[in-house]
């Protein structure tokens, strides 16, 4: 079956952040999903290609920031090198933007619409990804800012309001 099928899912843009000893590394991750109210659990479907997906393991923690809509440029910059070859918090902007965790290791960024710090509570390697599951530890919500969206291969905003759900 052809990709499109994976396509007509409507994402948030994530960074996945990672620190294994000195090792720091980020990553672009649309399949980012809530899955668990109590505890809060959140799951990030990662392919074992990706040099996050070892770092991940060995680190048993992670965080992942939703970036906001004027974000884009963040997320092809973390989603299109691997940190196999380029230390990526050493590009600008993430130097810039660069803050200190509350609870992991990994870093986060000062600016985003929300920023989860996950404890690595589960993993299930099924098809070509690995669903690792993260109970929230810490979170930041910054509701001043819209989200960036990923749909069909596009960057996109936030649409129209509708109506709010019962
Ligand atoms: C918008 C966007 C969404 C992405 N979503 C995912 C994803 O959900 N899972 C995944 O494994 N890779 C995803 N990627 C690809 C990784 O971000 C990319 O391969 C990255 O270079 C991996 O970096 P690393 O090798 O340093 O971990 C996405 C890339 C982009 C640009």
């Amino acid at each position: 079956m052809s990709r499109t099928y994976s396509r007509q899912f409507v994402h948030p843009v994530a960074l996945l952040s990672v620190k294994y000893q000195d090792i720091e590394n980020l990553a672009t991750m649309a399949w980012v999903s809530p899955v668990s109210f109590d505890p809060p659990l959140v799951m990030v479907a990662v392919s074992p290609k990706r040099y996050s997906h070892e770092l991940v393991e060995k680190s048993g923690e992670f965080a992942l920031i939703v970036l906001s809509d004027n974000q884009k440029e963040l997320s092809t910059l973390a989603g299109t090198k691997s940190g196999r070859k380029e230390k990526k918090w050493d590009l600008e902007p993430f130097k810039r933007l660069r803050k200190e965790p509350q609870i992991i290791r990994a870093p986060l960024l000062k600016e985003c619409r929300a920023a989860y710090e996950c404890k690595l509570v589960n993993q299930l390697t099924t098809g070509d990804h690995t669903l690792f599951i993260g109970e929230v530890v810490a979170a930041e919500i910054h509701e001043d800012v819209d989200p960036l969206i990923l749909f069909n291969r596009e960057y996109r905003k936030i649409g129209d309001f509708i109506a709010r759900y019962p």
